[in-house]
């Protein structure tokens, strides 16, 4: 059993209690019926009987959706039963709260708490609230609420998923990282850093963002009402604390990395869907604020759904913004975190810039990305490498390490070796606190 202070829930009062119960259909008139039920329809299913390994992420959904039951741990073991005299299947459900039926109809906001910590993008100032939108106190500026997710962006920034060379290219379908190298590679280097350089002489009109169009109110209400989770096989990633995937060990590491920190204000960049900040926050129970920025609209629901889902939604909110504008105080964070978003994001330096203004003094920011860079067919190492560097991409867990340093930052890293020879990396970079 776990003792209080490993335990997964640590910082989560609510209701925890353990089970250990036998596997064997005669025992279970011993357990509550609401838990019988979600057990019997596992057994019906045949998940549960039919071997150790492959119970656990399907018991785990079935009692969520039968039995409101939230699962942090799952283990089976054998037991040797000197009464019977052989060994039997013990299973041990460890930590179990109950599950929240969310109430999606109730539009809701903001925390009040979060407006202090927000700024307008284009000038950094504090933001006033009135009518659902968002007020610039210094340029005049505002940004419209949608369904209670502040949107801190101009019309230019908000933006579904794009691949980061077709925005360095200024192209603007959507179409898959592969298609875009190869354009890359059908247009050759020369061509390519010619277009990012233009590109970067041109300066952007700053158009304000009215709302949003209903198709993408209509995808953030999708995603708020849980059925995007539901309706695929996404469930066990919302349900499965601490996460249990992580064969180089690096997402633990990850994790700690930022949990011993003990932030009050946690910031979190390139959010997702907020896989990664969901773990954080519901294994850290220091935290008082917790702030996800991700540009894509539709992400941000999907973020407060993690949030609410894991009873933390009266500290956390999901704000849209571009992460190379951060939509956030200076000085006002003590850790920032980003899981994986440096291979998707056009701007790295503007981002670790950003990143630096909004930490305070002896803050950090924490990230994990896979070490190597993409390549392309046709174009020669040092080719790409040229192009990455003048388009601001990311160009593997090295030079990412060389260009933090030139934004300031103490920087500390450590690479971790996982299966067929993938490699992540995780970095820590430090705000010198002041003297
Ligand atoms: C791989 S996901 C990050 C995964 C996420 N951290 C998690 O924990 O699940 C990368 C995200 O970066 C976002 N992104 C890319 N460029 C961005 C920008 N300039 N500002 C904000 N978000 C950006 C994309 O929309 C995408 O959702
Ligand atoms: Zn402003």
């Amino acid at each position: 059993m776990l003792s209080t202070d490993d335990s997964p829930l640590n910082g989560y009062s609510q209701g925890c209690m353990s089970f250990g119960y036998e596997t064997r259909p005669r025992y279970h008139h011993k357990m509550p019926s609401s838990l019988r039920a979600a057990f019997l329809i596992a057994c019906l299913k045949k998940e549960v009987l039919t071997g150790c390994g492959k119970l656990t992420a399907p018991l785990r959904v079935v009692l969520a959706r039968f039995a409101n039951l939230l699962v942090s741990r799952i283990s089976v073991f054998p037991i040797h039963n000197k009464l019977l005299g052989h060994e039997r299947q013990e299973l041990t459900l460890i930590m179990i709260i109950p599950y929240r039926t969310l109430n999606h109809s109730k539009e809701e906001g903001m925390n009040d708490s979060t407006l202090s910590y927000l700024a307008c993008c284009c000038c950094g100032s504090e933001l006033s609230e009135s009518k659902r939108r968002l007020y610039c106190t210094k340029c005049g500026i505002s940004f419209p609420v949608v369904l209670g997710r502040p949107i801190i962006m101009t019309g230019k920034m908000m933006m579904n998923w794009r691949s980061p060379i077709d925005e360095a290219l200024d192209i603007s379908d959507q179409r898959t990282l592969m298609d875009s190298l190869r354009t890359l590679s059908e247009l050759g280097i020369d061509k390519s850093v010619e277009i990012v350089l233009e590109k970067q002489k041109q300066i952007e009109s700053i158009t304000e963002l009215d709302t949003v169009s209903d198709k993408i109110r209509w995808k953030m209400k999708y995603r708020a009402s849980g059925k995007w989770f539901k309706y695929s096989n996404r469930t066990p990633r919302l349900l499965t604390f601490p996460w249990e995937e992580d064969s180089d060990g690096s997402f633990r590491a990850f994790m700690k990395a930022i949990s011993i920190t003990r932030p009050k204000v946690l910031l979190d960049v390139a959010s997702g869907g907020g896989f990664g900040v969901s773990q954080q926050v519901y294994l850290n129970g220091t935290v008082m604020q917790v702030i996800a920025v991700e540009r894509d609209p539709k992400c941000l629901t999907n973020i407060q759904y993690r949030f609410k889902h894991i009873g933390k939604s009266s500290i956390a909110d999901a704000v849209g913004g571009d992460v190379r504008y951060l939509p956030v105080l200076s000085s006002s964070v003590d850790t920032a975190m980003m899981l994986g978003g440096l291979h998707e994001i056009h701007g790295i330096s503007r981002v670790l810039r950003e990143v630096y203004r909004v930490l305070k003094p002896g803050g950090s920011f924490h990230v994990l990305v896979g070490e190597e860079q993409l390549s392309v067919e046709g174009v020669s190492e040092d080719d790409f490498r040229w192009f990455t560097s003048v388009a601001d991409l990311y160009a593997g867990g090295a030079s990412f390490v060389q260009t933090a340093s030139s934004c300031g930052f103490v920087v500390k890293s450590r690479v971790f070796s996982g299966s067929e020879g993938r490699k992540r990396r995780l970095v820590k970079l430090s705000k010198q606190a002041e003297d």
